[in-house]
């Protein structure tokens, strides 16, 4: 039986969680769930919002599965998910953008994946107040780390039969972080002549991407544009709560949905749980489990294209009758 670390966040965290380990079950497929805690809720007992427990649980199991952990804005602990994918190296964040079955949306045939670099740029937490009136923040871009997230983007795209990488920056202001980011992707590309190169600046990348994202297949992008432009791509195919994401890195990989942890929504019993579900089946394709990642996917696809939605795309289920539904269609 696989041992997967399951951290369940926060905010609507605990609902989806919930969702997504139901219909896992009710596919068939055993899962030893070890459940751990992080965030805002275990500071008060552990003095820390990310204990080293979690950390020690994803190091031994190599596989987690993750919902959403607040962060508070402005003050207070630094982010969980930027500090796990530092400590554990997850220097890959990976979030897929294909229009679903059923849902909807402005354009069809869009299907394109962000790569997006994980543990440098602006998220590298590097920030001063200088005076009251000036903070400064460094944007870190390092050769090792934006040729490795190259490499990365380029071997997706040869595995999974994708033909043209997008390198996404400003290096004709930021002359030296992001010309350096691209230059190293101009280096790699030279490694992979099937795949075709580009370039893009990361403002015409969004008004491109409004008007016609179907012009786009692999991106990879910096820290910061990539969680950005990720949230831009959630919405061409339905938003927030059916984006899904991983984090990979050599030694282990963190699955979780591109969405936050939906305070305004919390403990209601309304948030959408496709983005954790649709990141679990990735994980369960990671693990070998694919028969059961392909059946619970169908389940999903079918319980869209009935008509059977949360609020967020327009019906009027409950996470807990969405959930319901996915099983009943397993
Ligand atoms: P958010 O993604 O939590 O919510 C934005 C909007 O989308 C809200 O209206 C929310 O109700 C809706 N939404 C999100 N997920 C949904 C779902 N599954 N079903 C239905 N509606 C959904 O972004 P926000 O409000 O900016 O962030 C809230 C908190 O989450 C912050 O503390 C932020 O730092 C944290 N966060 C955590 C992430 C993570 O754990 N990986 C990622 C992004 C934000």
């Amino acid at each position: 039986m696989h041992r997967i670390t399951l951290i369940n966040g926060d905010g609507i965290g605990p609902e989806i969680s919930q969702s997504v380990m139901d219909i896992i079950k009710a596919s068939g497929l055993e899962i030893d769930w070890d459940i751990q805690t992080a965030g805002a809720d275990v500071i008060e007992q552990e003095g820390t919002p990310l204990p080293k427990r979690v950390l020690d649980s994803v190091r031994k199991n190599k596989v987690a599965l993750k919902a959403p952990v607040t962060t508070p804005i402005g003050k207070g602990f630094r982010s969980v998910n930027v500090q796990l994918r530092k400590e554990l190296d997850l220097f890959a964040n990976l979030r897929p953008c294909k229009n679903l079955p059923g849902v909807k949306t402005r354009f069809d045939g869009v299907n394109l994946v962000v790569v997006r670099e994980n543990t440098e740029d602006l998220y590298a937490g590097v920030e001063k107040q200088i005076d009251d009136d000036t903070a400064h923040s460094i944007k870190i871009i390092t050769r090792g780390a934006s040729e490795r997230i190259c490499k990365f983007a380029f071997d997706y795209a040869v595995k999974n039969d994708r033909h043209e990488v997008c390198c996404v920056t400003k290096a004709n202001i930021m002359k030296l972080s992001d010309g350096l980011f691209l230059e190293c992707f101009r280096k790699i590309s030279q490694d992979y002549p099937q795949i075709k190169p580009r370039e893009i600046l990361v403002d015409n990348l969004c008004m491109q991407l409004v008007q016609a994202p179907t012009r786009f297949d692999v991106l990879v992008l910096p820290n910061l544009y990539g969680d950005i432009v990720s949230d831009l791509t959630a919405g061409l195919i339905g938003g927030l709560g059916v984006a899904q994401g991983a984090n990979i890195g050599l030694d282990c990989a963190v699955f979780e949905p591109v969405h936050g942890s939906a305070p305004d929504i919390k403990g209601q019993n309304k948030a959408n749980p496709t983005a954790l579900l649709l990141s679990a089946v990735e994980m369960l394709k990671y693990i070998g489990e694919k028969t059961y990642a392909v059946k619970i996917e169908k389940a999903l696809f079918k319980t869209l294209s009935e008509g059977f939605k949360t609020s967020d795309l327009g019906g009027n289920l409950s996470t807990t009758e969405f959930t319901q539904k996915v099983i009943e269609n397993l």
